[in-house]
């Protein structure tokens, strides 16, 4: 069977993308996927709970500027099933000629390479609706948008929106929006009241948010996933049954 592409995508920083692609990826490892991360944001975040990403020879950059085979890149992680293609700093220097009709498609071309090794493959985007994340909406089959239930996060909902729609009529008709994941949700408060049904005039959303917890940076900084740091809290549980979601959405 070929790998299932779920690009984790929202141009504005702190929204939660790298939490949930770090838990995501890890919980369908737990639930027996074969699974690969996919870091394409140059801060690497998500690189960084797995590998050194000043230590890297070889990293996601080299995918776009000198076309290297995925499977150099690609390494293990400290979890079953769970790889990791890492990013470091370089990716920021990547610069594609907007000219080279070819730019669009260089990762989906990359992770054709892989596609019957895995079965999922999740992509954490940068926070921007660069090239980067065009290449993850037109490789993937799926995107997940991890968004706050502030009024900020809201104001650039329609721009996002937009690109992935014009992403699909363009170039890849099959990518499916599975829905919105609220995060850092603080409490039922007046605010998310009167924000939810503006996010979901966009997007579907997930039946399970994601609370605040102070575990999540805690986890971070021991370099770890939530699931795995401390698999009995709160935002552990709710990402666990995010997971069971993701899996029944794409099943559907
Ligand atoms: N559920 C949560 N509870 C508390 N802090 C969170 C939660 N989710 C994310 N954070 C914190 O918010 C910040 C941004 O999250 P991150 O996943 O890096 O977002 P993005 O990748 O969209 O920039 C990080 O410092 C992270 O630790
Ligand atoms: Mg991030």
């Amino acid at each position: 069977m070929s790998a299932k592409v779920i690009a984790i995508a929202n141009q504005k920083g702190g929204e939660g993308k790298t939490t949930t692609a770090l838990n995501l990826s890890h919980g369908l490892a737990i639930e027996g996927f074969q699974t690969l991360l996919v870091d394409i944001d140059p801060q690497a975040n998500s690189s960084s709970i797995f590998v050194d990403p000043d230590k890297l020879t070889l990293s996601a950059a080299d995918i776009f500027l000198s076309k290297k085979d995925v499977q150099d890149i690609i390494q293990k992680t400290q979890y079953e099933r769970l790889y990791i293609l890492p990013a470091k700093i370089n990716l920021a220097e990547v610069e594609l000629s907007s000219l080279n009709v070819e730019a669009p498609y260089i990762l989906r071309d990359a992770l054709s390479k892989v596609k019957e090794t895995y079965d999922m493959i999740v992509i954490d985007c940068p926070p921007s609706l660069s090239i980067f994340t065009v290449n993850a909406l037109v490789a993937a089959d799926y995107v997940i948008i991890p968004l706050q239930a502030e009024k900020f996060s809201i104001d650039g909902i329609r721009g996002l929106q937009n690109t992935i729609e014009s992403i699909k009529r363009r170039i890849n008709p099959s990518l499916r929006i599975l829905g919105a994941l609220v995060t850092q949700l603080k409490s039922n408060t007046v605010l998310t009241k009167t924000i939810m049904p503006v996010i979901q005039n966009y997007f579907p959303v997930f039946e399970t948010s994601i609370s605040t917890g102070v575990a999540v940076g805690e986890s971070h900084l021991s370099r770890k996933t939530l699931l795995d740091y401390n698999p009995s809290i709160k935002q552990a549980k709710e990402y666990f049954s995010f997971v069971k979601e993701v899996v029944r959405g794409i099943q559907n």
